[in-house]
């Protein structure tokens, strides 16, 4: 989602250095672009709408002047996409211009307030009126940049942060449960929503807690909280985030992802995840809960029926949006499991919030170790498969499933293996998966361009597989799809089924393979065109995908990866860039 980025140094001028920021957080989702820079006492403003690219070649934003900037990317929640609505904004007099996260919740009655004061609006975003408030604080308090953001941040209600820039060279951000992050180099400082908008020059990194302002006056920062007083945050190295977010060879990150997960999947198991702390507090607990959205709702999924099938614990998994709504009830010694690639996403952390509020321990399953929710738990394990640029997950789906599959092998005592042999083997299944890249680019090719249906049918442990498949289509490729349990076809989809559907059925040799090859029957029989993926051929499939054999309770994780490459090539058929699907975001950090 929007991306933030501050800068003052000597390292270069800050325009060249703020678009090729913003370039970096690319991946997190936007529909504007905009920067301002500090040049002889003055703030110069240029933005627009598209890529930061086009934006950059439209209005030359690399070419502005000055040491000192802020840089912001805009994905639109109040206001509509136009470049009066794209960050960064003036006050009144242009005395100071602001960039900003998140949601302020009371800006009508601020913005009414500030009007009859005499402040002019441009825009309708929510978010001018922290420049105009800044603005009216500044005088008040005699151009004192400190005594100006305590002001402004005791006024604003919601979940924010923001960067501002003032006359007086000085950049100040805050941070109220939205991310922002302060880098630190020897000749430069930085402020980010996210690391990779300063990592090219540092790892280095200061992240600010709930609550903090942070004041940056040329080559010196300095950390308050909201009263006034000097905190002090520790420097953490944030060396895996190094890893490499160029596209190599490959065409798109997705496709590059998708490929990874060979190199990424064992790279969960190591030293720094405690495996038995964590699964500690699960053996400890009452009752345990497990919440995410989107893919980490579906690896949630996953994870409730491997841990009753094989460790017999029960747990109730429950997206994020939907979370706040039991928290209230939730039972003394209560567990929550939160999944999240980012560890940003607003309702998982609202979720979490909520949960500890009400006496629950947190547990976390996140791929950056440095985010908002693994601060926020009792106990973390992170993926580390390193940066996922696609907006569609797949490498960190798969990482998860890792966790997944070792606290249930944990805590089942073994009763499903997963040590170290099991995941060697697995290791080799899933590169020749992998290696099914062109069948399914085949595949793909041989479907009609119009398809606008896709169901993907799969029982038990094979059903959240189908959702998550359902969902990469959908996000990918705009195609209308549907992960449904085979045995609720004869309960309403089947009478979707005609000649026009695309039917994907996942289907390994385990205790459901007879019924799905029963419902495959009758969807054959409506006319639909089927699509089998299994370690065994049957004729009733139309097009067949060959999965090794393996273990059965292992096939979901293989039987992911062909979804993945379908969607993928699903997109690239219908011309749609797969990197940015269109309406969506990476990190979705408001609710
Ligand atoms: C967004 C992304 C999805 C992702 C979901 C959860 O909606 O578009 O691809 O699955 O957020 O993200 P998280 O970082 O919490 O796993």
């Amino acid at each position: 989602m929007c991306s933030i980025i501050g800068y003052s140094g000597k390292l270069i001028s800050a325009a060249p250095l703020l678009v090729e920021s913003l370039k970096k957080m690319e991946y997190r989702g936007y529909d504007s672009v905009g920067i301002a820079t500090l040049n002889d006492g003055n703030i110069l403003v240029s933005k627009g709408v598209g890529k930061v690219a086009e934006v950059d070649k439209e209005m030359d934003l690399n070419k502005l002047p000055g040491q000192i900037g802020i840089g912001h990317t805009r994905w639109a929640t109040h206001g509509s996409v136009n470049d009066k609505n794209a960050h960064p904004h003036y006050s009144c007099s242009s005395n100071i211009a602001v960039v900003h996260n998140g949601i302020i919740e009371n800006y009508q009655e601020l913005k009414t307030e500030l009007t009859r004061d005499g402040h002019t609006f441009k825009s309708q975003t929510d978010s001018e009126v922290i420049a105009h408030l800044l603005e009216k604080c500044y005088q008040e308090s005699d151009s004192n940049v400190k005594e100006t953001m305590m002001k402004t941040c005791q006024a604003l209600k919601g979940s924010f942060a923001f960067v501002a820039i003032f006359e007086n060279g000085i950049i100040a951000g805050a941070r109220f449960d939205e991310p922002l992050i302060v880098g630190i180099s020897d000749s430069a400082l930085f402020l980010s929503s996210d690391v990779l908008g300063f990592l090219k020059y540092t790892d280095k990194s200061v992240f600010l807690d709930n609550g903090d302002i942070v004041i940056i006056d040329h080559n010196t920062y300095r950390i308050f909280d909201l009263n006034k007083r000097i905190v002090a945050r520790p420097i953490t190295q944030v060396a895996w985030e190094l890893g490499s977010t160029e596209k190599g060879k490959y065409a798109h990150h997705t496709i590059k992802e998708i490929h990874e997960q060979s190199l990424t999947l064992l790279k969960p198991f190591q030293e720094f995840n405690d495996f038995q702390n964590f699964c500690e507090f699960i053996r400890d607990a009452s009752n345990v809960y497990i919440t995410g959205s989107g893919t980490s709702y579906n690896c949630g999924l996953l994870g409730k029926q491997l841990l009753s099938k094989f460790a017999k614990i029960k747990t109730e998994v429950i997206m994020s949006s939907e979370f706040q709504y039991y928290s209230d009830s939730l039972e003394p010694n209560s567990v929550v499991i939160a999944i999240s690639q980012s560890g940003e996403t607003a309702d998982v952390l609202h979720s979490v919030k909520k949960a500890k509020e009400n006496g629950a321990k947190i547990l976390s399953i996140v791929n950056v170790p440095t985010s908002s929710l693994a601060r926020m738990s009792d106990s973390i394990l992170t993926l580390n498969c390193g940066p996922e640029i696609g907006v569609a997950a797949t490498k960190s789906f798969m990482g998860q499933l890792m966790l997944i599959y070792k606290i249930v092998n944990i805590l089942s005592s073994g009763q499903m293996p997963f040590d170290k042999f099991n995941q060697r083997n697995l290791l080799m299944m899933v590169k020749k998966v992998l290696n099914s890249d062109g069948i399914i680019q085949n595949l793909v090719s041989s479907l009609d361009t119009n398809i606008k249906d896709i169901y993907i049918l799969g029982r038990s442990i094979h059903y959240p597989i189908a959702l998550e498949g359902s969902l990469k289509i959908k996000e990918l490729a705009y195609i209308h799809a549907e992960g449904i349990a085979a045995g609720e076809l004869k309960h309403g989809p089947l009478a979707l089924i005609d000649k026009e559907s695309v039917v994907v059925v996942l289907n390994p040799t385990d205790e459901t393979y007879q019924d799905v090859i029963s419902s495959s029957n009758e969807i054959k029989s409506r006319g639909a065109y089927i699509i089998g993926i299994s370690n065994k051929k049957n004729e009733v499939y139309d097009r067949f995908v060959e999965l090794p054999d393996v273990d059965s309770y292992l096939y979901p994780i293989l039987e992911i990866i062909p979804l993945q490459l379908m969607s993928y090539y699903l997109a690239l058929k219908k011309q749609v860039d797969p990197d940015y699907p269109r309406n969506l975001a990476k990190s979705v950090t408001v609710k």
